[in-house]
């Protein structure tokens, strides 16, 4: 094992940036494609135009090819789109590929430490503590917490004129976010996390980071991180005393069955990360599945209706899995709109795909959007179709690579159950009771950026009509 993957698998930081600071540019050179503009690279292909650029580059130079300045300015690196190469990064056979590389750009200073950004044995042991936390019973508790913050949130909103909703939805899941996460009683301390963590949200997407001057959202964001920090590092012993249903309360009595647990810095840590993890995400996916059903009022009944059939006024656990349509709907909305649109790696050791050899240290982009999008598997693809999913059709079952909002292996979404249960909730108290309407005219394009979730550029101006 070479010394910058044992420093990884030991979470040894100085060591790690000790071989960030004297590591060498890779030679890309034999690599085809094309790297744009001179200094902005193909950042504006990304940023508004991802789907026509990587489908014009995949057919001009196949499923691998080379970009310039993606995440910081000016660094080459390249795609590898299509199953194939998903399969190769999230499977990561051999720990060529890290994690901490990938996503550190994005998060130093504001998610150090997150689970998403560590690396092999270390990150194998955070997992494994953290997964008691998304057991059944973790998320029948977190179901129980949820409900009436999303029903009365739900209820509150302006009824039978357009809202944006994104904006709405966002204050909603913030609220939801500081009592199931937290467990933060809704008031005055929430206003201020809720805030704080918002300018951390802004600070990630900050391309300047620590560069920019004290007034750029990176400097917001830091200090947001401290807000967050205090607070829970000045409520662990409580929680450890006398833990509540939140997550953070879970995380601090969370052992392995070694009896393995974290760190008041690593339980800090996760908790930041998971706000970071389920909000946006969550968000993103229900203004998806919004603009679909607004678009196509008779998919909405038919959700409806298996709604209602359930006979209740609460959702309960169980009950989630006999919502077949609506968990078509989710799945369909993730796929022609999956909310991480592009997942970034970085290679330790030189790579072989497809005849090229990816040298180490290569910035490697994968992406969902790409294969989810692809001929070769979807009917259709542009085209909401939620019973493609459905056991008779079973489009996503062509390759286990082709279908990836979630990610894969390793890393692969610890919260996908989490966020499905939060998404029916929203939804059966949402159908039941209102009637989701657009101005837009039915089967109309959703108009939304990739970059750096995938959210609506219009705010999504929906009506919520009684029943
Ligand atoms: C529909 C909503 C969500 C989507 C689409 C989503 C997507 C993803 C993706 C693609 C990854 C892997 C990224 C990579 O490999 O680079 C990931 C990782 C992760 N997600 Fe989610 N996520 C969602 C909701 C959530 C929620 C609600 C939580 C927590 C409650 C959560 C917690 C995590 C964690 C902890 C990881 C890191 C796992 C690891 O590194 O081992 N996610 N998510």
């Amino acid at each position: 094992m070479l010394d910058i993957q044992e420093a990884l698998s030991t979470n040894n930081i100085p060591a790690v940036r000790r071989y960030q600071r004297h590591m060498k540019s890779p030679d890309l050179s034999h690599i085809p494609g094309d790297c744009g503009l001179p200094y902005l690279g193909n950042a504006h292909n990304l940023l508004f135009n991802f789907e026509d650029y990587s489908r014009k580059s995949y057919d001009k130079f196949g499923p691998i090819f080379k970009f310039k300045s993606v995440g910081t300015i000016g660094t080459e690196g390249v795609w590898l789109l299509g199953p194939d190469g998903n399969r190769l990064v999230l499977q990561n056979e051999g720990n060529k590929f890290s994690n901490f590389f990938g996503w550190d750009v994005a998060f130093k200073g504001l998610f150090d430490n997150a689970l998403l950004e560590q690396d092999y044995s270390y990150h194998k042991a955070s997992r494994k503590i953290m997964q008691s936390a998304f057991k059944k019973e973790a998320i029948q508790s977190h179901l129980e917490i949820m409900s009436p913050v999303l029903r009365s949130g739900i209820d509150s909103w302006p009824k039978n004129k357009p809202v944006k909703t994104l904006r709405t939805l966002k204050n909603l899941l913030l609220d939801t976010g500081s009592k199931v996460f937290l467990g933060v009683e809704t008031g005055k301390d929430t206003d201020k996390i809720n805030q704080a963590f918002v300018d951390i949200i802004y600070g990630v997407a900050d391309p300047f980071k620590d560069k920019g001057p004290f007034f750029f959202p990176y400097a917001k964001g830091v200090k947001g991180r401290k807000t967050i920090s205090n607070f829970i590092f000045d409520n662990i012993d409580s929680r450890r005393r006398n833990p509540g249903k939140d997550l953070f309360s879970q995380l601090c009595l969370l052992t392995d069955e070694d009896g393995n647990k974290f760190s008041d810095s690593e339980i800090r840590d996760q908790v930041l990360f998971l706000l970071f993890a389920a909000h946006d995400t969550t968000t993103s996916t229900l203004c998806s599945v919004l603009h679909a059903i607004s678009c196509n009022q008779q998919w909405q009944d038919e959700l409806r209706e298996e709604l209602l059939e359930l006979e209740k006024q609460h959702l309960e656990f169980d009950d989630l899995s006999t919502l077949v349509k609506t968990g078509w709907t989710i799945k369909e909305a993730l796929r022609m709109y999956p909310p991480l649109g592009v997942m970034p790696r970085f290679t330790l050791e030189d790579v072989e795909f497809n005849g090229y050899t990816i040298p180490a240290n290569s910035q490697v982009m994968i992406s969902a959007v790409f294969s989810h999008y692809m001929e070769e598997y979807w009917t259709n693809p542009r085209t909401f179709d939620p019973e493609r999913f459905s056991p008779e059709r079973a489009e996503d079952k062509k390759d286990f690579f082709q279908y990836i909002p979630f990610g894969g292996g390793a890393h692969k979404c610890l919260g996908m159950h989490f966020a499905e249960t939060q998404v029916k909730v929203f939804l059966f108290h949402l159908l039941r009771n209102y009637r989701v309407t657009t101005k837009k005219p039915e089967g109309a394009d959703y108009k939304f950026r990739w970059v750096p979730l995938t959210f609506p550029s219009d705010g999504l101006p929906l009506s919520f009509e009684p029943l």
